[in-house]
């Protein structure tokens, strides 16, 4: 069955540990943070100290998706902050190998990026190296857009060649899942579905979370 990883971005950031408790209550597998510096995306957010205070207040593993220009620069800070997987964008690591490296020997999940005009030739080389791909489904910096629908032939691909390679690498879509898209997203191979106002926007969480579980 897939996993779920509500995507903190669209929670009340004034109550966070409490929205944290309730998708965490609700049946979420991941709790997502995304990370946005003002320069990789046109959006600023967050960065390691609110990592830290989450990691104290919840047992969900922390997926943190860094939209940040230069990754490696940052690493060492969302390591200590306690993130369990790491993902960056392959449209800013000049040097994609290394920075894998230091996520995987600092013992985290090291996942990739895609942004939606990226192809997944790019990831031939690295693909054994990875806990996850993460899909972008749409363009990274806000939540509630619309799905990009040329995604699922995307995730197809990748999982097709992931099977073909006997490799276990999750894959992950974020952006724009909702219980219509949901289906098809799951349908085309996705692993682990990130989704902000598809659930905080929603009243019950257990219920918006088992939607998207189908
Ligand atoms: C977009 C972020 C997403 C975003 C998803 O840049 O990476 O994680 O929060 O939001 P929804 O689910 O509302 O599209
Ligand atoms: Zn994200």
């Amino acid at each position: 069955m897939v996993q779920i990883a509500p995507s903190i971005l669209a929670a009340d950031f004034a109550r966070l540990a409490d929205e944290v408790a309730r998708v965490e209550e609700a049946g979420a597998h991941l709790l997502h943070v995304d990370v946005m510096d003002g320069h990789f995306v046109p959006n600023l957010t967050i960065g390691p100290p609110v990592v830290k205070a989450l990691h104290a207040v919840t047992r969900l593993p922390l997926d943190v998706h860094l939209m940040v220009e230069e990754p490696d620069a940052l690493l060492p800070a969302f390591i200590d902050a306690g993130s369990a997987n790491l993902s960056v964008h392959v449209e800013a690591c000049r040097h994609l190998h290394r920075t894998i490296q230091t996520i995987k020997e600092a013992g985290l999940g090291a996942s990739v990026v895609l942004n939606p005009a990226s192809p997944i030739s790019l990831l031939h080389e690295i693909l054994p190296e990875l806990h996850m791909v993460l899909l972008m489904s749409v363009n990274p910096g806000f939540g509630g857009q619309h799905f990009i629908p040329s995604t699922l032939d995307k995730i197809r691909a990748l999982k097709r060649k992931i099977s073909k390679r006997h490799l276990t690498v999750k894959i992950e879509v974020d952006g724009g899942i909702n219980a219509t898209t949901a289906p098809l997203v799951r349908e085309a191979g996705a692993d682990v579905l990130v989704a902000g106002t598809a659930i905080f926007a929603q009243k019950d969480y257990a219920h918006a979370i088992r939607a998207l579980q189908g």
